[in-house]
């Protein structure tokens, strides 16, 4: 598989979204800096020195409306990667992966489909590893940790790539042979959203209530005060307590 490494780019998204159509799944773009690194829901990415920033172009042959269940398989390998480390990670919906309530990796999906089925999936991962949390604008800081700044010692980005790559693989090939289900039970196992009051906000409106579930294409499913249920494709989610 080829991996594409850059020293400065603008989104390793962007530059995987252009190679994607000739280039085998599997493909990996990766970054030392990005200038123009981007977030979920439009926001920006601050993307300095000491972090993992990359891109996984995969082509799953799955229809359009799966797409999204590659982010909870990629949210599901990162964190069980940093609890082998002994870091206590949990998943809050949709895609942060956080340590002690605060985020160390956020997830962009994006993809291109033909009809309903998928050419291919961008898996856009950005890690919060070594560099220093002074280098993030104060806006960006709250709520944000890295892995250097939970365990205290400077991690080796190269082998925790290759741990994470490994666990991608593995991820994504029980996510091809097995009934999602079971990816979903072990992401369950492991997201603090479920059980908790939320707030999540969507383009059109706020949605306020307790966080009951996650539907097979990563909804979030939330029981208001009137006893409704409400499922959310995505949003901005917030715990409320
Ligand atoms: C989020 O939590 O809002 C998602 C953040 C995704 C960041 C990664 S870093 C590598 C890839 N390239 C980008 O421009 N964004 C993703």
């Amino acid at each position: 598989k080829e991996i594409h490494y850059f020293e400065e780019v603008t989104s390793t998204n962007s530059i995987a979204k252009e190679i994607a159509a000739s280039e085998e799944e599997g493909t990996l773009v990766i970054a030392e800096v990005q200038k123009g690194g981007r977030g979920r829901l439009g926001r920006e990415w601050i993307s300095p020195h000491g972090g993992i920033w990359m891109s996984v172009i995969l082509k799953p042959g799955i229809p359009l409306r799966h797409a999204s269940r590659l982010t909870l398989v990629a949210g599901l390998a990162v964190a069980n990667v940093i609890r082998n480390m002994d870091l206590d990670a949990r998943i809050k919906w949709p895609n942060d992966v956080r340590i002690n309530g605060k985020k160390v990796c956020g997830i962009l999906t994006e993809a291109k489909a033909e009809v309903d089925k998928v050419d291919y999936v961008v898996l856009g991962i950005g890690i919060n590893v070594n560099m220093d949390l002074k280098d993030i604008p104060e806006s960006f800081r709250a709520g944000s940790t890295t892995l250097k700044a939970e365990l205290g010692r400077h991690i080796k980005r190269v082998s925790f790539l290759q741990d994470f790559l490994f666990e991608l693989e593995q991820q994504y090939i029980l996510f091809k042979t097995q009934p999602f289900s079971h990816i979903l039970n072990d992401w369950l196992a492991l997201s603090d959203t479920i059980g908790r009051e939320v707030k999540v906000t969507t383009p059109s409106r706020i949605i306020e209530g307790k966080a009951v579930g996650v539907t097979p294409d990563g909804a979030l499913v939330i029981k208001k005060a009137d006893d409704t249920k409400e499922e959310i494709i995505a949003g901005r989610c917030i715990y409320a307590r």
